[in-house]
């Protein structure tokens, strides 16, 4: 039966034909079953050399068995690997990514901004009317407060429209003075999107506050902000403005050169001191006196990222932006 069974084993070439070969040799009702359930009629005193001789058949089925079917997965796998030369080296280069240009950005703005000593917070995207408005001295009757340019939650909270909240998270927490921090970040506006509108964007949120900050040390610090972003000899301009956080306010236009054209006076970010109706405000809220409007002065920045990014690429339409086309990011 062994010599049976093993010479069948070399000729079976697939995995049924072996399963087939098991239960009829092994299964229940198999071969050697059957020779197994013989030994009732042995003899006592042979019962042992028919019992070892049995178990030695056994043996040699299975074993045969698992070698056979070893043998045909080999030869299953250098098949699959035949004309593929498995020596040769990877190729270099592909799948090698970059950085998003909006990620490249906020890393420069970032690190420029903490070489100043600013160091990073945040507050919440889905925040209350009272940190998004009311705290920064925003009017009820504010037109950015309408229905048509903010998301509203059902529960009353709403998209921030600004990181300026984040201005309010930290005054409301911090400990000591000064406080000197920068908040990048997503902000939401109802707005139609075009080619520089999109209902989410990026910003980049700055504030000071200590004994005596002053509007030297705004000026100084967004001027050598812009030279670093875009260049040395960079011109930096403050125009008068209303924000109804800061007082005085300000919107800051640098002055690019644009390939081929004059050099342009470009809209970048918003600024000011910061209104003492915010100290107050951020005051009763935290019963103390840290932040009283006759003892401290603050100065605080804003500005769009993707916008930043677009002036500095050249990049005509905000959409790009989110379009993850790699025609598009490969250029970075
Ligand atoms: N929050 C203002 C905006 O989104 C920008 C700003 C920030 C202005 C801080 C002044 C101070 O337009």
């Amino acid at each position: 039966l062994k010599t049976e069974a093993l010479s069948a084993l070399d000729t079976l070439t697939d995995e049924a034909a072996l399963e087939a070969f098991r239960i009829d040799y092994l299964g229940k009702k198999g071969k050697l079953t059957g020779l197994s359930a013989g030994m009732r009629d042995v003899p006592v005193e042979q019962k042992k050399d028919v019992g070892a001789k049995l178990n030695e058949v056994r043996d040699a089925i299975t074993n045969g068995l698992a070698t056979r079917k070893e043998a045909l997965q080999a030869a299953k796998d250098a098949e699959a690997v035949a004309g593929i030369d498995l020596t040769l080296p990877g190729r270099p280069g592909a799948g090698t990514g970059t950085l998003h240009p909006l990620t490249q950005i906020r890393d420069l703005a970032v690190r420029t901004l903490r070489r100043m000593g600013f160091t990073l917070a945040d507050g919440p995207e889905v925040e209350t009317e009272w940190h998004c408005f009311d705290a920064l001295n925003t009017p009820a009757d504010h037109p950015a407060r309408n229905e048509s340019d903010t998301f509203y939650m059902p529960d009353g909270k709403l998209l921030r429209t600004h990181t300026s909240s984040v201005q309010i998270r930290t005054l409301e927490t911090v400990k000591a003075l000064p406080v000197r921090i920068i908040a990048p970040g997503a902000a939401y506006r109802r707005d139609e999107i075009d080619a520089t509108h999109l209902s989410v964007f990026n910003q980049i949120e700055a504030l000071f506050v200590d004994k005596d900050v002053s509007l030297a040390d705004l000026k100084g610090t967004l001027e050598f902000f812009f030279r670093e972003v875009f260049g040395p000899g960079t011109a930096v301009r403050f125009r008068p403005h209303f924000f109804p956080f800061t007082e005085p306010s300000f919107e800051i236009d640098v002055k690019l050169e644009a390939k081929g054209k004059e050099a342009r006076w470009i809209e970048i970010a918003g600024c000011g001191m910061v209104d003492p109706a915010v100290f107050a405000a951020v005051s009763k809220s935290r019963g103390d006196d840290l932040f009283h409007p006759d003892q401290v002065t603050g100065f605080a920045f804003g500005m769009g990222l993707d916008r930043l990014a677009m002036i500095l690429h050249g990049i005509s339409d905000i959409r790009h932006l989110i379009e993850n086309d790699v025609r598009f990011l490969q250029q970075f």
